[in-house]
C-alpha cells in the first residue's frame, strides 16, 4: 500500500488531534497501515527536552517531520497532528518528502481562535489569560496559517466524523487510500 504524510496544522485545541484518531480508525479498518504521531506524546520522548522558542519548535517539527517520511516511505499512513506554527518549518518537512517521492498532505485545522479558547481542552487558554503562561500558540505567540494547504477543514461548522470524511476523500482522490 502507499504509504503518505497526512500533517494536520492548527492552533491548540483546534481538533488536530481529534480528527487524526477518527481518521487513523477509518483507515485501519480499511486495512491501512497507520501510525499517529501526536505532538505531545512525542515530546515527552524523541523530541524531549525542547522547548516552546522559535528555534525548539522548528527543530521539534524536523524531527518529526523525519520519522514522519521514514514511516511514510515504508507504507505507512502517517498521521501527525501537531500545530507546526512555522511556515518555513512545515515548508521544510514538505520538501524532505518531496525529494524522496514521498506523499505529503498538509491539512489546515481552520478552528478560529475564539472558538479555540472556548473549547480549551488543556486549560491552556484560561492559563494564558490568568498570566499563568505565555507563549501561547495564536494568543501571544506567532501562528503562521498556510497560504495554500492542500486541505482546509472549518472544525467549528462540522462534526468530527464530516472533518475526517474530508480528509479521506482528498486522499482517496489522490489514490492514497
Ligand atoms: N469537527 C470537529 N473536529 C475536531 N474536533 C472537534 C470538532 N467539533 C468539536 N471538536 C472538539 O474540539 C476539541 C479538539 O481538541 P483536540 O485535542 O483534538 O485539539 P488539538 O488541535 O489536538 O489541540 P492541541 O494542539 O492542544 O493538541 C475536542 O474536544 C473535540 O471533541
Ligand atoms: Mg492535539
Amino acid at each position: 500500500m502507499t504509504g503518505a504524510t497526512i500533517w494536520l496544522t492548527g492552533l491548540p485545541s483546534a481538533g488536530k488531534t481529534t480528527i487524526a484518531y477518527e481518521l487513523a480508525d477509518r483507515l485501519r479498518a480499511e486495512g491501512h497501515r497507520v501510525e499517529v504521531l501526536d505532538g505531545d506524546e512525542i515530546r515527552t520522548f524523541l523530541t524531549a527536552g525542547l522547548g516552546f522558542s522559535r528555534e525548539d519548535r522548528h527543530t521539534n517539527v524536523q524531527r518529526i517531520g523525519y520519522l514522519a517520511d521514514l514511516l511514510s516511505r515504508n507504507g505507512v499512513k502517517t498521521l501527525v497532528p501537531v500545530i507546526a506554527p512555522y511556515a518555513d518549518s512545515r515548508e521544510a518537512v514538505r520538501k524532505r518528502h518531496m525529494a524522496g517521492g514521498t506523499a505529503y498532505v498538509e491539512v489546515h485545522v481552520a478552528t478560529p481562535v475564539e472558538v479555540c479558547s472556548e473549547r480549551d481542552v488543556k486549560g491552556l487558554y484560561a492559563k494564558q489569560a490568568a498570566g499563568e503562561i505565555s507563549g501561547l500558540t495564536g494568543v501571544d505567540d506567532p501562528y503562521e496559517e498556510p497560504e495554500s494547504p492542500d486541505l482546509r477543514i472549518e472544525s467549528h461548522n462540522q462534526t468530527v466524523q464530516e472533518s475526517a470524511a474530508t480528509v479521506h476523500a482528498l486522499l482517496t482522490e489522490r489514490g492514497l487510500a
